[in-house]
Order: structure tokens, then C-alpha cells, then sequence
């Protein structure tokens, strides 16, 4: 018999008995649940609502089916429908009717707004201390190649000359923003929703600061309306998520690229590469693929909650219980690539030698061929001018700018002098780069300084209550 089987005079047909049931998916709450119902009912008593004795039976029965449930001995039931009413029906079975006084001054409504608060604010720290792995992987990744020269790219064409450390350190610092962006969500969703009721609060004189408290958050939601209706934390999440996977795309895609024999830039290990059924010499770089390919299911999840609530009146409507299946399922995909992804560039072996090669090729010393007859007197747009022609010179003959004679360079301009072949050099385009940002080799220490330490800051923050 259903909970709320009392005004209805027949039983629920078994396909809407299936399909209104969310107990397959949301028994992962079950922690959360049983730690609201808690701080509730321990409310109730001291507010004078239920009796001590009924509060502390329900304590009991509520730490025995906790146990019981991480033991693996309980079954759930869709004909309880939800983690909520299977709990509190396997606690009236346990204690009678101290268990159904747990619910009242209280809706499942506020029930799953809480239990679904309190997990997005568990999994973000989770998620934190993965990004913050990866940043460290990629600090010291970066500290080995601070002078390992290599092209950078705009529109997948040969640009200018970077080191290895500074493109690994972009990343690094996008990283660093899907930290913060995480734990901006997790302040911002940390009032409680309990004791909104169904919508309008309650008639009971109870305490929301208590359980605010109790729950470790900062303190009741101020609507109830408003509390048991929103789901922007879990949108927010999403979004962060989805932002953070669109970052591990883009690199995935350089990863795949580096790959290749196109650019031999890195070579992934053995045991991070997959390989080919039929083509024997196959060396796959399957995790960075399955990574960028899990990126799309995670924009899916945003899409999908985020349409879900679209138009939907105040307050709570049934919609909303299709708001859990896509966050699980972010968070578990989130939570799965970033360590493989971290374990996949940990164990890189990086080709500096292909990198300097690519890098030679392409001139991508010509900004600094125009930048050196700027110094010398020349206006910048006229030494942009000289040097295309020397480009468009060196094309048709197959060699480099600084392969040019000094006399080949000043029949294009006199100003050109012994010193240019010293500024041409790319080592030295790449360490003179040294404004706050760029790829000199000052200039990455002191960025990778600021990932470590940036790592141990947030590090301690991401320790969150459960
Ligand atoms: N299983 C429901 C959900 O996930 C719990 C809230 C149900 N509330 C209700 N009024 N039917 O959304």
C-alpha cells in the first residue's frame, strides 16, 4: 500500500507504478536522506513537535538501516517509489509509529531539494581534488620543458615560437578557473532548503537554523518557494562541467594530434594507448579520444536539465525529478576521465627534438625579423612589409630566414646587421618573450609557481562537510 494511498480508491497500475518510480536511480541519496532525516527529527524533539523518546527511536532505526544499506542486506522497492518513502517505510517496519512522525512539518518536496543540495556539494571537493591532481601533473610536466621550443599555433598554423611548458601551463590556468567556478557553486548553493514543506513552509513551530546548521550549511533558504523549486545549483554544476570537459576536449584534440606521425610531438605510454585489431602497427590514443567524445554527453546532461525546467511553474513538479539521472551522470563522467586524463600525461614521453624540428620549419621567427627592424628605426607596418618579401623569397628558394646571407638581407633593407641572426634564433625568440604571461623560461617558472601554489591554497578549501 502507497504512502499516500489514502484518498485514492484503487491501486496504482503497474506501468505508472514503474514509470513514476525514481528508486532505481536516486537510492544513490540514501546518505544524504538518512543525514536530513536526522537533523530533522532531532529538530522536531527539541522544538517540542515529536517526543524525545519518539526522536531517538527514530535515530535508531535510521542508523540501523544506514548500516544495513552500505552492508548490502536492503532491497528497495519501486512500490515505495523513492529513496524518501522507501526509507521511511522500511523505518516504520522497523519502529512503528515513531517512524511515521519523521515526516511531519516536512514534504518530500524539501526532502529531495535537501538530499539533492547535499550531494552536488559533496561530489564538487571530489571533483576539486581531480583538477587540482592534473594541475600538478601538468606543473611538473611543465618545470621538465621550460626550454623545450615549440611551434604555437593560431588556425593550426605554424605562429610563433612557445616552449612546451607554456602551452601546458595554459591549460594549467583554465584549470585553475574550473576550480573556482566549482567552489562558487558550492558556496552559493549552501542554504538549506529543509523546512520548506511542500511549498508554504509549516504551521509547526520549527527551527530551519537548527537543521541549517546541524546540515553544515550557512543558513535556511530564505522562500520556501523558492527552495523547494529551483535547481540552479545542479545547473550550475553542469555548466562548470561542461566547461571544464570543453577544456579536456581541446587538449584531448592536441593530444590526439601530437600523436600522430603528422607531429610526433609526444608518444603516450604503453599503457595508456590502446591498439588495433587488424592493423598491427596501431598505437591508439584511445583515452584522449573517449575523452573528447565523453565531452558531448556531458553538454547533453546540461541540455537536458536545462530544458527539463524550462517553463516549468512554482513549485515542484514532477519534471524535476528528471534532474538527478544527468547530474549523476556528469559527475560520474567527470570523475572518471579527469585521473585517467591526469595518469595519460603523467606518463607522456614528450619529443623536444620533433618539437624544434616543427619549429624550425614554417617561420615563425618572422615577428621577430619585423620586431628587429622595428628596433633599429624601421616603423612596424614597413618591417612587416620587408619582412613578407624576405618570406615570400625564402618559400621560393626552400630555406629559412636565417639561412639568408647578410648581404641577401640588406639588398631588402640596410638595417639589417651581423646581430639579426642572434634575433632570429628561436631559442632566443621564445626566452626574450619574457612580459608577464609569455613563454621565457622566468616567465613559466614563475607561472608554474603560481599552479603550485595556487594547488595547495585550494587544496585545503575542497575539504567539505558531507
Ligand atoms: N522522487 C521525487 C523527485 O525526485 C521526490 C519528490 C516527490 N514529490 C512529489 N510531490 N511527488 O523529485
Amino acid at each position: 500500500m502507497k504512502l499516500w494511498s489514502g484518498r485514492f480508491g484503487k491501486e496504482t497500475n503497474t506501468l505508472v507504478n514503474d514509470f513514476n518510480a525514481s528508486i532505481h536511480f536516486d537510492q544513490r541519496l540514501y546518505r544524504e536522506d538518512i543525514a536530513g532525516s536526522l537533523a530533522h527529527a532531532q529538530m522536531l524533539a527539541s522544538c517540542g513537535v515529536i517526543s524525545s523518546e519518539d526522536a531517538a527511536a527514530i535515530a535508531e532505526g535510521l542508523k540501523s538501516i544506514l548500516a544495513d544499506i552500505e552492508a548490502g542486506t536492503v532491497t528497495f522497492t519501486p512500490d515505495n517509489e523513492d529513496i524518501h518513502m522507501n526509507v521511511e517505510a522500511l523505518l516504520t517496519a522497523r519502529i512503528g509509529d515513531a517512524g511515521k512522525r519523521l515526516h511531519t512539518a516536512r514534504s518530500r518536496n524539501d526532502q529531495v531539494a535537501l538530499d539533492f543540495r547535499m550531494y552536488v556539494r559533496h561530489e564538487i571537493p571530489v571533483i576539486i581534488a581531480e583538477l587540482l591532481n592534473l594541475q600538478s601533473v601538468l606543473a611538473r610536466q611543465a618545470k621538465e620543458h621550460q626550454t623545450t621550443v615549440m611551434p604555437g599555433y593560431t588556425h593550426l598554423q605554424r605562429a610563433q615560437p612557445i616552449s612546451f611548458a607554456h602551452h601546458l601551463l595554459a591549460y594549467a590556468a583554465m584549470l585553475s578557473r574550473d576550480v573556482t567556478r566549482l567552489e562558487d557553486c558550492n558556496k552559493r548553493l549552501n542554504e538549506c532548503p529543509l523546512g520548506s514543506g511542500a511549498l508554504a513552509g509549516t504551521t509547526y513551530p520549527i527551527d530551519r537554523w537548527q537543521t541549517a546548521k546541524a546540515l553544515d550549511f550557512d543558513a535556511p533558504m530564505g522562500n520556501s518557494l523558492d527552495g523547494v523549486s529551483d535547481r540552479d545549483y545542479a545547473l550550475e554544476l553542469l555548466s562548470a562541467l561542461s566547461i571544464l570537459m570543453m577544456h579536456l576536449s581541446r587538449f584531448s584534440e592536441e593530444v590526439i594530434l601530437w600523436c600522430s606521425w603528422e607531429f610526433k610531438f609526444i608518444e603516450l605510454d604503453d599503457a595508456y594507448s590502446t591498439g588495433s585489431s587488424i592493423m598491427p602497427q596501431k598505437k591508439n590514443p584511445d583515452v584522449a579520444e573517449l575523452v573528447r567524445g565523453k565531452t558531448g554527453r556531458v553538454y547533453g546532461d546540461l541540455m537536458g536539465l536545462l530544458t527539463a525546467m524550462k517553463g516549468l511553474p512554482l513549485a515542484y513538479n514532477k519534471d524535476m525529478q528528471e534532474d538527478k539521472e544527468p547530474v549523476f551522470d556528469a559527475v560520474d563522467t567527470v570523475e572518471l576521465c579527469l585521473p585517467v586524463f591526469a595518469a595519460m600525461l603523467d606518463t607522456m614521453t614528450v619529443r623536444p627534438d620533433n618539437m624544434r624540428a616543427a619549429a624550425g620549419r614554417g617561420f615563425i621567427n618572422a615577428t621577430d625579423c619585423a620586431d628587429y627592424l622595428t628596433k633599429q628605426g624601421m616603423p612596424f607596418r614597413d618591417a612587416y612589409t620587408v619582412t613578407g618579401k624576405l618570406v615570400s623569397q625564402c618559400t621560393e628558394r626552400g630555406i629559412t630566414l636565417e639561412e639568408l646571407t647578410l648581404s641577401e638581407l640588406q639588398a631588402t633593407s640596410p638595417l639589417f646587421e651581423e646581430d639579426v641572426y642572434d634575433a632570429l634564433k628561436l631559442e632566443n625568440c621564445m626566452s626574450r618573450r619574457s612580459c608577464y604571461g609569455g613563454p621565457a623560461p622566468e616567465e613559466t617558472a614563475r607561472q608554474i609557481q603560481a599552479v603550485e601554489a595556487f594547488v595547495e591554497a585550494h587544496a585545503v578549501t575542497s575539504a567539505a562537510p558531507q
